[in-house]
């Protein structure tokens, strides 16, 4: 029997976010965008419809994925939400910056007092969002970046944005996860089945999680 593959529309995010203090300084965290990226790869080799919405990262574009560049969550939120209503499966890998500042200075804050304080305020959560308007045609995939209670703090998350996946890794470790080419991952599904991987590179188990996510679709 030949098994004919369904060509999907696939949303994948990634890279960090940069949340403006000032016109030269900003927010962000220690996001690569090699996951997302990588996923990206192997979403447009196995022949789905690809688009890439990423925070500012260093590498180059992925062929034959629409690119969509963002800087800040605000952004990030408007170009994902318009983008997913037509994805059958989004995969959200960027690291989004949690809070951003209140009152981005207009000009140049200038080392004028000993402390500086910065008011800080929420950032809408994509995820959170994406999984209150998730239809039956979709599937929702997060990630969970944890230093510690990595799988049940993973499991809250994936219960709280209603989501059919999320990628578990530790982060802050050497050799595995922000900045590094590989990953150490297990992936929870909402029907409880746990998959852990082995330490592998990035493009690797890219291939992996997007065989796993879209066998069932
Ligand atoms: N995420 C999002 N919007 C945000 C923050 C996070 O869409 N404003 C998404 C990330 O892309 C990731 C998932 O939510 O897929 C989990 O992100 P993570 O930073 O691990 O968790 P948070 O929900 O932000 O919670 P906390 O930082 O308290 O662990």
């Amino acid at each position: 029997m030949v098994r004919v593959m369904r060509k999907l529309r696939i949303l994948i995010t990634a890279g960090p976010t940069r949340e403006p203090i000032d016109p030269v300084r900003f927010i962000s965290n220690r996001s690569s965008g090699k996951m997302g990226f990588a996923l990206a790869e192997a979403a447009r080799k196995a022949g789905h419809d690809t688009i890439l919405v990423s925070g500012p990262v260093s590498l180059p574009p992925p062929r034959g994925v629409r690119l969509t560049a963002v800087e800040t969550a605000d952004e990030m939120r408007r170009a994902v939400l318009r983008e997913a209503r037509h994805a059958n499966l989004i995969i959200m890998a960027a690291a989004v910056a949690d809070y951003t500042p209140a009152e981005p200075a207009r000009q140049k804050i200038k080392k004028n007092a000993p402390t500086l304080r910065l008011l800080l305020r929420k950032t809408p959560d994509i995820l959170q969002e994406l999984g209150k308007r998730k239809t039956s045609a979709q599937t929702l995939v997060g990630f969970a970046a944890e230093t510690s209670l990595v799988l049940p703090r993973a499991r809250a998350k994936l219960i709280a944005k209603n989501l059919d996946f999320i990628v578990a890794n530790r982060v802050g470790i050497p050799g595995s996860g922000f900045e590094s080419t590989h990953n150490l991952a297990t992936v929870l599904a909402r029907d409880g089945r746990r998959f852990p991987f082995p330490r592998l590179t990035k493009r690797r188990l890219a291939g992996c999680l997007l065989t796993l996510f879209t066998k069932s679709m």
